[in-house]
């Protein structure tokens, strides 16, 4: 085994997806304080040090209750290293969460004990879905009341697909929660808060005849349920598992830090290393082979002091070191990785290597969009990462006409950044673009920050479209001329998009003109 296999067989890239109030923050405050943030300041200690890994940098996702920044966390824990890469927490930012799934090997789906399946979790899930990402269950708030793990386990599997195979199962009711039984292990631990979750529970094995005694009623019904499971054979199975075919469950409160380390064991244990990545042309690039990567975000202005951009770069391949001069596929230009860090909020740090599974931040990548591949040695691209079909169309214009060029600026920046989609026309002019957004709420964040970071006060006036098709030069021409559709070329990529009012036009329009070509955007890409 080489040394970079080696290091890419200790890491782990995952994220957590879960609906808004899940215990997310909760979760990745308590993974931090169980695994040592591998940042100076990331270190963690007490409730006052743990706000600090929170990722909610911005005015408006404090206001809104939202994360929209990405980036991830480095933990060492068990001599591995772990990648948790933050997801945004809205629908409506489905495009970006789905930039940073891939680049992730597994997810953490989290769950509210009470509240079972929530509509984010599954739109997260369908994404981990498509890209075939093996899923880890996590039922959080186990502490309070809420529903029975049985009939959880029926509606994970009900709406999910996958088949629920426990590693860990509850002690008493939620609510009364005592402790898990390992089914993996063959064990069974109690646990003991700790007061106010600020340090790690105490975890004491449990004999049977102890838990008997001391626990009779709670103990007894987990060793029926038990008996139910092993019956019906729910066991883990690491090959369904990895084929996204089955989840391993685990049953915890995040808040007092029950189960947390089961957790970043089952990471180590079950989640996979990071594996060859296909290229465009399906061939694998082995993991030792020399250094690519694939930009998964472009964020600008996360930090107000420093005002730059940073690219996210998953690595793919190989050991990255700081001040490499990298290919872009896209342009086939060198980039420079001087400023290379790890970013998590508003914390960063000097990367100097990193290895299969990282996450580097490269710093004023300004040539850099989401999708992109670096690499060193033979060349390699990346497939490109999709972009998701707007569904909501608003014209954008500076409210002052002397703020055109800022106006203009900020555009260009959050198109590049892919926060939003910029479609234009000869007839409605350069300022006065469409943006065309996957949710409503992607209008909020480009009005927030051309104000803050671009000085550009837009109004916005919505457009009655609601579908958008992939058109060309020919069919552009007849559809330009229907009532009820307009066609923009979009900016990032030049694609000519045809938008309708509602499928009902679209499909009128193209049963009077025969032979145009309208194709669903969802499997775009970005260029
Ligand atoms: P999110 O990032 O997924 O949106 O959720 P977050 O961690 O902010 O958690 C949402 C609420 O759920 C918080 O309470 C948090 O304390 C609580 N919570 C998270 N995990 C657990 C758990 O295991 N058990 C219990 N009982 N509660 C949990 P809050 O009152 O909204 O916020 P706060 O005032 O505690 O910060």
């Amino acid at each position: 085994m080489t040394a970079i296999s080696r290091e890419g067989a200790r890491r782990r890239t995952f994220a957590v997806i879960s609906h808004p109030d899940a215990g997310k923050s909760t979760m990745t405050e308590a993974l931090a304080l169980h695994a040592s943030a591998i940042s100076e300041a990331g270190a963690v200690h007490g409730k006052a040090g743990r706000r600090g890994v929170t990722s909610d940098w911005m005015e408006l996702e404090r206001s809104r209750g939202i994360s929209i920044t990405s980036a991830a966390l480095r933990l060492d824990y068990r001599d591995h290293v772990f990648n948790l890469v933050d997801t945004p927490g809205h629908a409506d930012f489905s495009e970006d969460t789905y930039r940073v799934l891939a680049a992730v090997d597994c997810a953490v789906m989290l769950i509210d004990a009470a509240k079972g399946m929530e509509p984010q979790t599954m739109k997260l899930f369908e994404v981990c879905r498509h890209r075939r990402i093996p899923v880890i269950t996590f039922v959080n708030k186990w502490d309070r009341p809420g529903r029975d793990a049985l009939e959880l386990l029926d509606e994970i599997e009900e709406r999910t697909g996958l088949r629920p195979t426990p590693v860990t199962w509850p002690i008493g009711m939620p609510g009364d929660f005592h402790g898990v039984v390992d089914r993996l292990r063959g064990r069974a631990s109690r646990y003991t808060r700790t007061p106010g979750g600020a340090t790690k529970a105490l975890e004491s094995e449990l004999t049977a005849e102890r838990a008997q005694a001391e626990l009779g009623r709670a103990w007894q019904q987990a060793v029926e349920e038990i008996g139910l499971l092993d019956a019906i054979g729910a066991d883990h199975d690491q090959k369904t598992f990895e084929a996204h075919e089955s989840t391993p469950v685990l049953f915890g409160a995040a808040l007092s830090n029950f189960g947390v380390a089961r957790l970043l064991d089952a990471l180590v244990e079950l989640a996979p290393a990071p594996a060859p990545r296909p290229d465009v042309a399906g061939v694998a690039r082995p993991l030792d082979a020399p250094f690519s990567g694939l930009v998964f975000k472009v964020q600008a202005n996360m930090d107000p002091a420093h005002r730059d951009r940073i690219a996210f770069v998953r690595v793919c391949s190989g050991r990255f070191e700081r001040g490499m001069v990298l290919t872009h596929a896209a342009t086939g230009r060198p980039f420079a990785t001087k400023y290379a860090h790890a970013v998590f909020g508003q914390e960063r740090t000097t990367l100097d290597e990193a290895y299969p599974g990282d996450v580097v931040g490269l710093v004023n990548a300004t040539a850099l969009r989401p999708g992109d591949t670096l690499y060193d040695g033979p060349a390699v691209a990346f497939p490109p990462i999709p972009s998701f079909a707007p569904e909501h169309f608003a014209v954008a214009r500076a409210r002052s006409s002397g703020k055109a060029k800022q106006f203009r600026r900020g555009i260009d920046q959050l198109d590049a950044e892919g926060v939003i989609q910029v479609l234009r026309s000869d007839l409605r002019g350069d300022q006065a673009p469409v943006l065309a957004a996957v949710g409503p709420m992607q209008f909020e964040v480009i009005q927030h920050r051309l104000a803050a970071e671009f000085g550009a006060e837009i109004t916005l006036d919505r457009l009655e479209y609601t579908l958008a098709r992939r058109t060309d030069p020919a069919s552009a021409e007849a559809v330009a001329r229907q009532r009820g559709a307009e066609v923009l070329t979009r900016s990032r990529d030049q694609a000519l998009l045809a938008l309708f009012t509602d499928r009902w036009r679209m499909r009128s329009i193209a049963a009077d003109h025969p032979g145009l070509t309208l194709e669903p955007l969802i499997a775009d890409t970005t260029r």
